[in-house]
């Protein structure tokens, strides 16, 4: 590996943004790319607990509509219809969502260590595809837990959805980038005798 790679990557982690709003096309090929990628992230004892579920074209008002009709499931009758056409449209925000869930292990500690790799995992795909020019955003959202939505997408009650991720070739918005705390976030324990 050249030392010039490691700088792209650094490039790349620092210049992702999240886009929440994007169009173009996203070639079928590009998107198997992404979760080829996603599925790169450590792993321990390489459970490969994670799933990718990719919902596009028209599957989008599908899912906005299975989605819609759970959240307005008990709102206000009079705030109702207005509700479901706001959030029927979410899906559409992007050409093509990557919805990644993960599957619940029965013990605790791989269940939580099989999450974490899946967050690793959606990272590589932000990634790869701002390494590609594609818009892409990190979203959840009370989707994330609806039954009636893990039932159309296929996936078990007990899987965790944990990332929609909104996917596209060209930004409708404006990436906003927002200040990182470094300094205080750290903490050395670098000395060989420690007192506490
Ligand atoms: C677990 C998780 C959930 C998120 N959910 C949402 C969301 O529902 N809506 C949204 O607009 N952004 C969501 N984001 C994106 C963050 O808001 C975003 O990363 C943050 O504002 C920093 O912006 P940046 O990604 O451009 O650096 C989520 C990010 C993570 C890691």
């Amino acid at each position: 590996m050249s030392h010039d790679s490691v700088m792209d990557t650094l490039e790349a982690i620092r210049t992702r943004r999240t886009v929440g709003k994007s169009t173009g096309d996203v070639p079928r090929e590009t998107i198997a790319e992404l979760i080829e990628a996603a599925t790169w992230a450590p792993n321990h004892k390489l459970t490969q607990p994670w799933k990718f579920t990719v919902v596009a074209g028209a599957a989008r008002e599908r899912l906005g509509e299975v989605w819609a009709r759970e959240a307005v499931a008990d709102v206000d009758p009079a705030k109702r219809d207005a509700i479901f056409e706001g959030e029927a449209k979410k899906p559409l925000r992007s050409p093509a969502l990557i919805i990644v869930s993960v599957r619940t292990d029965a013990n605790p500690v791989t269940a939580e260590e099989d999450l974490t790799a899946t967050a690793a995992a959606v990272q590589n795909i932000l990634l790869a595809a701002h390494a590609k020019g594609l818009s892409a955003a990190w979203k959840t959202g009370k989707i994330v837990s609806s039954a009636a939505v893990k039932r159309f997408l296929g996936l078990d009650l007990s899987d965790r959805i944990i990332a929609v991720v909104y996917l596209g070739a060209i930004a409708k918005e404006e990436p906003m980038a927002r200040g990182r705390k470094v300094a205080t976030t750290i903490k050395w324990l670098d000395e060989a005798v420690l007192t506490v």
